[in-house]
């Protein structure tokens, strides 16, 4: 492993989330690299970060871009005590707490499109992925929660694909930012939120998430599977649902990707 610029940041307080960082200069995805030490007994809170990713996965089977030097690629190994089908909701609070490190730097132009798109000024900053590691007899073993950031991207190394799509913070602020110190940020925060959480459940950050909600009053269409609705949004409820407004009746989605005219989906 090279010498580690993040272990500055690392809190040394087992149980906080940064506590442990393992550092690589690049990895196939630091998903694959969180389940091996997960599997090796990693305790929660321990998170793997690679300067550079060769296999960068993203929701539904799409890549993740992810050149070397100018952005945030993590995972973080969370062990919690939750039903396997509330782990989606973990995505939502590491939203939150992606949108309340963006917002220190950049505030008022950060939104959180359902379920876990960070937008800056409209386009897509960054996305979370959160896979549960069962076990038939044990149940839910922990959740790989992968967060993927553009920090210092300038616009010319956007992917042809993307242009229009993606965004950066320093595309949107002009300026680079640290990448150490946003990394501090955002631990700090997805501790607290996550600590929120489990205490009281999702409803202890949906106000907060409502706050950065990017979809209120859009006309959407979910898909999930081979299941397409089509609707108006009306907000998130206390499970982190979305309620859409369909032609017969309000509904409530648990899981899909969304998509929405004139913007990134
Ligand atoms: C999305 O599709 O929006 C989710 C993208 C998640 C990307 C991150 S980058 C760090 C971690 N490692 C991966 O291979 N994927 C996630």
């Amino acid at each position: 492993m090279p010498s580690n610029p993040y272990q500055i940041i690392a809190s040394e307080t087992p149980g906080r989330i940064g506590w442990d960082i393992r550092y690589f200069d690049q990895v196939d995805s630091t998903q694959r690299v969180a389940a091996e030490l997960a599997q090796d007994g990693a305790e929660h809170g321990t998170v793997v970060i690679a300067e550079r990713q060769s296999a960068g996965r993203g929701r539904l089977g799409r890549a993740w871009h992810s050149p070397p030097g100018v952005n945030l690629y993590t995972t973080v190994i969370l062990r919690p005590r939750m039903p396997l089908a509330e782990v989606p909701r973990l995505s939502l609070v590491a939203g939150v707490a992606v949108a309340d490190a963006f917002e220190t730097i950049t505030p008022g132009q950060v939104a959180l499109k359902w379920p876990n798109d960070i937008w800056l000024n409209g386009r897509k900053a960054g996305g979370i992925i959160a896979e549960a590691v069962t076990d038939a007899s044990r149940g839910l073993l922990c959740v790989l929660l992968g967060i993927g950031l553009n920090l210092n991207l300038a616009s010319d190394d956007i992917p042809a694909e993307l242009r229009g799509k993606a965004t950066s913070l320093l595309i949107t602020t002009g300026r680079e930012c640290d990448r150490v110190q946003f990394a501090a940020t955002l631990f700090k925060h997805l501790d607290l939120r996550y600590r929120a959480v489990e205490a009281g459940g999702f409803a202890a950050v949906r106000s907060v998430y409502d706050h950065y909600f990017a979809l209120h009053d859009r006309q959407v269409t979910v898909i999930d599977g081979s299941i397409t609705v089509s609707g108006v949004v009306r907000g998130i409820d206390a499970d982190g649902a979305l309620i859409l407004e369909t032609q017969n009746g309000p509904i409530r989605v648990l899981t899909g990707d969304v998509s929405l005219e004139g913007a990134y989906d």
